[in-house]
């Protein structure tokens, strides 16, 4: 397998790249990519550390190097939150870098299984389907929104709430990846029914809001980059074991699903060895969560045609 980091550098990349070299599986190669021009020195550093996989950094005009042969690309690229800014606030510039990284991967690896983290995740997943679209390349079953982080923050909420080990607690997570898009199902949550209402609602708040709580915290540094970093090589990891032909590897992952409720939607995914290849129903929600599936929709369709527009907008200025 060979694995590329598009935004390797950064705070998101430079973690998500040593979680992957030291677990993906022996004889894989890990590929990092920033326009920083130290990323080589990243893949330096990197490839002392004593695992079988082999890591090279490339900068510049070596995009397509990077990507040849890539088997799997993870795209934390881009600008992160400041205080008082919203996800869509970092489309007008990210935006542009999801177009432009994604165009190169449909021409240098255009099998290649993408996961984008690059925020805002509801709108860049739209935007990197068109490109793939103008390229003749868009297989919707290789492309993916990383939403997990709000997965594994439901993990961590959940577990503290209910006394248990967050390791033992699953939460499905589902809609979009932002604010009153991202929708837990905490009414699915084994031991869930001795919360009580307000606690729940508050819970939901509080995942919802989760990003804001560390752009805060961090007053201005940036966003949340550990734990994305844990998030988004949780993701690529099981892209991984789902091309090597490992049955039955799942996620929340924001794809293209069978438009039930909107065209992109977050929701459980079965890896394959051609990408995802079943997307689970998640069944019966409570009252609340239904109310808040429902006033989700209309926001997470705009967002994915705000998506859409730009996408061909973008197409059709850089034939
Ligand atoms: N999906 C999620 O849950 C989630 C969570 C946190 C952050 N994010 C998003 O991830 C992105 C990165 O966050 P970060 O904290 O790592 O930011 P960062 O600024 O620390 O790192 C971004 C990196 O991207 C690089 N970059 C910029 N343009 C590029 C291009 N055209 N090609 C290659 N590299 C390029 C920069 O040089 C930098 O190293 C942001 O958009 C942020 O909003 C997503």
């Amino acid at each position: 397998m060979k694995v590329t980091v598009l935004g390797a550098a950064g705070g998101i990349g430079q973690p998500l790249s040593m979680i992957l070299k030291n677990n993906l599986p022996a004889g894989s190669s890990l590929s990092l990519y920033d326009v920083a021009p130290f990323t080589p020195g990243v893949a330096k550093d990197l490839s002392h550390i004593p695992t079988d996989v082999c890591v090279e950094g490339f900068t510049g005009d070596d995009l397509p190097k990077a990507l040849e042969g890539t088997d799997v690309v993870v795209i934390p690229a881009g600008v992160a939150r400041k205080p008082g800014m919203t996800r869509d606030d970092l489309f007008n510039i990210n935006a542009g870098i999801i177009a432009n990284l994604v165009k190169n991967v449909a021409k240098t690896a255009p099998k290649a299984c993408i996961c984008i983290i690059t925020n805002p995740v509801n709108s860049t997943v739209p935007i990197a389907a068109e490109v793939l679209k103008a390229e003749g390349v868009y297989d919707k079953h290789r492309l993916f929104g990383v939403s997990c982080l709000d997965v594994i923050r439901s993990e961590t909420f959940l577990g503290e709430e209910l006394g248990v080990s967050k390791l033992d607690v699953t939460v499905p997570v589902i809609g979009g990846h932002s604010g009153t898009t991202i929708l837990p199902l905490l009414s699915q949550v084994i031991g869930s029914e001795v919360i009580p209402q307000d606690r729940i609602e508050a819970l939901t708040t509080r995942i919802q809001n989760a990003g804001t709580e560390v752009v805060e915290a961090k007053a201005g540094a940036g966003s949340a980059t550990l734990s994305m970093a844990t998030a988004g090589a949780r993701f690529a990891l099981k892209v991984v074991r789902g091309l090597m032909g490992e049955p039955g590897v799942t996620e929340y992952g924001y794809v293209e699903g069978d438009g039930k409720y909107t065209t992109f939607f977050a929701q459980r995914v079965r890896f394959g060895k051609d990408g995802w290849d079943k997307v689970y129903d998640f069944g019966k929600i409570s009252d609340f969560e239904q109310k808040n599936l429902d006033s989700a929709i209309d926001i997470l369709k705009g967002n994915i045609q705000k998506g859409v527009d730009f996408g061909k907008k973008w197409v059709a200025e850089n034939k």
